[in-house]
């Protein structure tokens, strides 16, 4: 009986847990276990299996609707607010042609440039989410990016069809990512000449 209070009581102590970003800094190194950048789509199951410990939901609802900000900031074109989603010396591999961008500049910079010639709509799928802590976490994220022509190349549309496996951390601030890959499903369907400037 007293095993089984004590039991309740550890199971109490773990599922209170409120996510206190303070206690979280933007400097603390985590190494590379939780890395999937390259990690293959038959593996990603087993990585993924479901946790047996309890997940914060605090934290897994402040890291998706921080994610859900990246297509907000891409569609509306407002590149300056990608720093509420990542942190500033971030590092994102977006896969060819645009590669790995290593800081939030780079990618405010990159994105804005090579996407200035579309409107875009980013839809996010199917997502897992795995905390490791209080302090950080990883994410795999399925996306359809949808990319519509202008002028000339008005009514021409390309899609792309991949996933954003990101690797967390808590800061003072709230979530940022500081480490992505962007892994493509699958090649770019559509009319890719939209892409070229205008
Ligand atoms: C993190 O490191 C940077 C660069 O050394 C520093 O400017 C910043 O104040 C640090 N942030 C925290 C929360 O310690
Ligand atoms: C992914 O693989 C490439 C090529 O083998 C390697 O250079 C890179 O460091 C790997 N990235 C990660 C995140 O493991
Ligand atoms: C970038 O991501 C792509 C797609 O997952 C991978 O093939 C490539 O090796 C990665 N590059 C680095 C430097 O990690
Ligand atoms: C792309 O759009 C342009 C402009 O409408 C058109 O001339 C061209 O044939 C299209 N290319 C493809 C591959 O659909």
């Amino acid at each position: 009986m007293l095993s089984r209070v004590s039991s309740l009581l550890v199971l109490a102590q773990t599922t209170i847990a409120y996510y206190d970003s303070s206690s979280c800094s933007e400097n603390k190194t985590f190494s590379s276990p939780f890395s999937i950048g390259n990690a293959s789509l038959s593996s990603l199951p087993t990585i993924f299996a479901p946790a047996a410990h309890a997940q914060d939901n605090t934290i897994l609802a402040q890291i998706r609707n921080t994610l859900a900000l990246y297509p907000l900031c891409i569609d509306g074109k407002d590149f300056a607010s990608l720093s509420l989603v990542f942190t500033k010396d971030a590092v994102a591999n977006y896969s060819e042609p645009l590669n790995t961008l290593t800081s939030l500049s780079d990618i405010q910079t990159v994105l804005e440039a090579s996407l200035a010639p579309v409107a875009t709509q980013h839809q996010l799928g199917t997502q897992v989410v795995e905390l490791f802590g209080y302090c950080a976490a990883r994410s795999l994220t399925y996306f359809v990016a949808n990319h519509f022509g202008k002028g000339v190349y008005e009514g021409q549309v390309a899609y792309a069809y991949g996933q954003y496996r990101d690797f967390w951390i808590g800061t003072e601030a709230g979530w940022r990512i500081k480490e992505r890959t962007l892994a493509y499903m699958g090649p770019l369907i559509g009319n890719a000449s939209i892409f070229a400037a205008q």
